[in-house]
């Protein structure tokens, strides 16, 4: 099967084999029927959003395709929602605002699918999805068994949970439950977005999420049109005294505390070694946002990763710091 139309990053792949499921219990009877390709390589795809492919997948790739949503409970001011993990993120989103819930409206026009957003905890503009999520249902490969796991028990950190973890190739995500809120739960901790929303007259769904479309849309390459995944990299978190070294040298870095220690954006460090809106062979470096590597067209996913050895190599040579990938490299 042909990857090329399935991946963001628009390069060439293919799969031994694409099998598509609507839910928990047809992918489970499917492998229960296919010994064989239950013991291969086994591997998921969805809406192929955050993922370089560098190599032809040797294996099958479970699709999901089931596109479900509805309301499954509510109790005081939340409301728990349902949606299969084959429904497109941007379709979810609208329909949660069509209902005047609230939660989702700062993941507005993050691309891919429900399934794929606990992965690997998407997030942006202030909120994550393990603010919302309150459910995870999941096919274990192992054993066959319908599995639901509480957000509590996800593991989610910065772009990261058990299922990029312990989890990576047993679990099969099949449908995520979020917890909603009817009142009005205003997210407007990032100041650009604050600010947007001020001037549209207020914080309702329909202005913060068309200000987040704005804000995105000034930073991010639609994918339609030029190859990409969202961030290449992770924000690197430091200790604190090498955050202060930098900032001597650079006062104008931006940087966030955290528990943790001090996060810088990845962005920054890259604009710094000069990489922003360069390249290396048909990959390069977008210049609105340098935490995003693009296709200039027909790259191959090793023409990408080589440009992001040379990114990371010049960042840690010239700040000390070692940046690591967000993107999923197959
Ligand atoms: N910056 C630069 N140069 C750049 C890019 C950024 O100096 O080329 C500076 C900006 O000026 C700003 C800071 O870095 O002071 C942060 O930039 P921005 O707000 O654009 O966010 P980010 O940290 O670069 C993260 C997420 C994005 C998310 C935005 C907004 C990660 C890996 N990325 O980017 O998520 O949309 O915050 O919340 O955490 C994604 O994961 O695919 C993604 C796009």
């Amino acid at each position: 099967a042909d990857l090329l139309g399935r991946n963001s990053f628009g390069v060439a792949a293919t799969a031994d084999r694409i099998v598509e499921f609507s839910d928990a219990a047809s992918l489970r009877d499917y492998l229960a029927a296919h010994e064989d390709i239950r013991q291969g390589k086994l591997g998921v795809l969805g809406g192929g959003n955050n993922i370089l492919f560098t190599e032809d997948f040797h294996g099958t790739l479970l699709h999901p395709a089931g596109e479900g949503f509805s309301v499954t409970g509510s109790s005081g001011n939340s409301v728990s929602v349902r949606a299969e993990a084959g429904l497109d993120w941007e379709k979810f989103v609208e329909r949660c605002i069509g209902l005047g819930l609230w939660g989702t409206e700062n993941l507005t026009a993050i691309p891919g699918t429900v399934g794929a957003a606990p992965v690997q905890n998407i997030g942006a503009y202030g909120a994550e999805a393990k603010d919302i999520v309150e459910s995870v249902e999941t096919l274990d490969l192992a054993t066959l068994k319908e599995v639901s796991i509480a957000g509590c028990h996800c593991g989610f950190g910065y772009r990261d949970s058990i299922f990029k973890g312990v989890l990576k190739g047993r679990a099969v995500i099949t449908a995520v439950t979020f917890r909603l809120s009817r009142t009005p739960r205003p997210n407007l901790g990032y100041d650009a977005l604050a600010r947007e929303v001020e001037d549209a007259g207020g914080a309702t769904l329909e202005n913060i999420r068309t200000a987040v479309r704005r804000i995105r849309g000034e930073k991010l390459p639609d994918p339609a049109v030029t190859g990409n995944a969202g961030s290449f990299f992770k924000n690197p978190v430091v200790d604190g005294e090498l955050a202060e070294r930098i900032k001597r040298e650079y006062p104008d870095m931006p940087s966030y505390p955290v528990p943790e220690g001090v996060k810088i954006p990845a962005g920054w460090l890259i604009e710094k070694t000069g990489w922003k809106g360069a390249s290396l062979g048909r990959a390069g470096v977008y210049g609105k946002q340098a935490l995003i590597l693009v296709n200039l067209g027909g790259a191959t996913g090793n023409e990408v990763t080589a440009l992001a050895r040379r990114i990371t190599d010049d960042v840690e040579t010239r700040f000390g710091i070692r940046i690591a990938t967000e993107v999923n490299i197959w």
